[in-house]
């Protein structure tokens, strides 16, 4: 790539007329975010041009190949299988990362999986992963390699030297309303994600209340531009959409989604949840070549737990990392809750609903997550036990379990909770939740 002069301005007064930038103009711009040779209110309009005039596909590409490059890309060719990563858009409940990423691994292919922390509700995957004892999430670059040679998996935090031009970008784009575009949103996931080392991608993109996507129609049109830009960069890559309408699973927060994973890879996961780590697996198994098929790699999943090769996985992962492996076997060493309060159905009936959003914002009164980027979270707090929509429930019998630190939070998160869980009079049927793959 030739590093011919591009004069912010310019660059900026094009995109805001409309114009199609070139490849060279494109990496002036993210060079100027990484090296800081661009201000940051010029950065900031670049950022709103985009918003309003967007970016061809092409103009995407290059972005998000430049962005890629403006950190160092992992050098996995040491780690012998296949690699396989998954990402998800993000969801409440969503704590899939932490057994299908063992799973896979027990099938035979390495999942470097880089991952962030929660910036919205709710913690993210690594917030969670320390929720176990003495988890170390900040390994280095050599360190990640040489776990992934071992055991086939490693679950890091980002570091300093990946796509800084992302890290520069996001804080800017979360401050100036920049958030919500298609092309930003590909190259920032895709910049992070193909910076692993990684062969295929999976993605999860969800839609629904709970989801950063709240419209189906423009997650759809984001998990194909994702598809389209890294499969044109290389990356065999499908997306997953699904629906995010009421939290994942039973559990949400950091802790209780732990145990949550620790009981899927035991084969006693929620139906929803298993649904979606099939999903996303099966694409893993079948884009890698691990397995010809989605029944074949349906069939290895489910093996990797009903032989327990999937939990010894957890259990090398959890060692390696410098975490207190025994809490795979014994879940109760987790942080736990002073106060554990079961939340009572106010009446008979059946669960009409379960709105995510706003248990999410009932778990992040408790201090499951963050309200800004230096919050710190509490691993032990959130909801357990929750009910599913369609479940019946008798007047008086829990709809879920509350874990409290704070009589207080407590109480504000339980009125959030009764507002949140609606009983009706008739059965309804559990909403439909793998929608579609996009890319097969
Ligand atoms: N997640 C990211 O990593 N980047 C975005 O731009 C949006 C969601």
């Amino acid at each position: 790539m030739s590093v011919t002069t591009v004069f912010p301005q310019h660059v900026i007064a094009k995109k805001r007329d409309g114009g199609v930038l070139s490849r060279d103009e494109i990496a002036g711009f993210v060079r100027g975010a990484t090296d800081g040779s661009w201000a940051d209110y010029q950065l900031s309009a670049m950022l709103m041009a985009i918003v309003w005039r967007g970016m061809t596909p092409q103009e995407t590409a290059h972005y998000t190949e430049a962005m890629m490059h403006s950190g160092v890309v992992a050098d996995l060719s040491s780690v012998k299988q296949p690699k396989a990563d998954k990402h998800s858009t993000g969801g409440v409940g969503d704590k899939v990362s932490l057994h299908l990423a063992p799973m896979v691994a027990a099938c035979g292919v390495a999942v470097p999986m880089i991952s962030g922390r929660g910036l919205g509700h709710t913690g993210g995957t690594l917030d969670k992963l320390e929720a176990i004892p003495g988890f170390r999430v900040n390994l280095p670059l050599a360190e990640y390699r040489a776990e992934l040679e071992r055991i086939g998996l490693s679950l890091i935090g980002q570091t300093a030297d990946l796509a800084p031009a992302d890290k520069k970008l996001y804080a800017l784009r979360d401050v100036t309303g920049t958030v919500e575009s298609i092309p930003l949103i590909c190259g920032s996931i895709l910049s992070k994600k193909l910076a692993e080392g990684i062969d295929v991608l999976v993605l999860d993109v969800k839609f629904g209340r709970g989801a950063f996507m709240k419209d189906k129609a423009k997650a759809r049109e984001l998990a194909q531009a994702l598809v389209s830009v890294a499969t044109q960069m290389g990356k065999p890559t499908r997306a997953v959409m699904t629906a995010m309408e009421q939290p994942l699973g039973r559990a949400v927060g950091n802790a209780l989604e732990v145990v949550e994973s620790i009981e899927c890879l035991k084969g006693r996961g929620p139906e929803d949840t298993m649904a979606v780590t099939y999903a996303l697996g099966e694409q893993m198994l079948v884009l890698t070549g691990a397995a010809k098929t989605t029944a074949e790699a349906r069939e290895r999943l489910e093996q990797s737990i009903s032989r327990g090769t999937a939990l010894q996985k957890m259990r090398e992962l959890v060692a390696m990392q410098g975490g207190d492996a025994v809490v795979v076997d014994e879940p109760s060493r987790l942080p736990r809750a002073r106060l554990r309060v079961p939340l009572a159905a106010p009446r008979a009936g059946f669960v009409a609903d379960v709105d995510a959003m706003a248990v999410a914002l009932a778990a992040l009164r408790l201090g499951a997550g963050r309200a800004k980027a230096e919050d710190s979270v509490d691993h032990a707090v959130g909801v357990s036990d929750l009910v599913k929509i369609g479940e019946p429930v008798a007047a008086g019998a829990p709809l879920c379990v509350v874990h409290a630190n704070d009589e207080k939070a407590l109480a504000e998160a339980n009125a959030m909770l009764t507002k949140a869980i609606a009983i009706g009079s008739n059965a309804v049927a559990a909403p439909r939740l793998v929608d579609e793959i996009i890319g097969a």
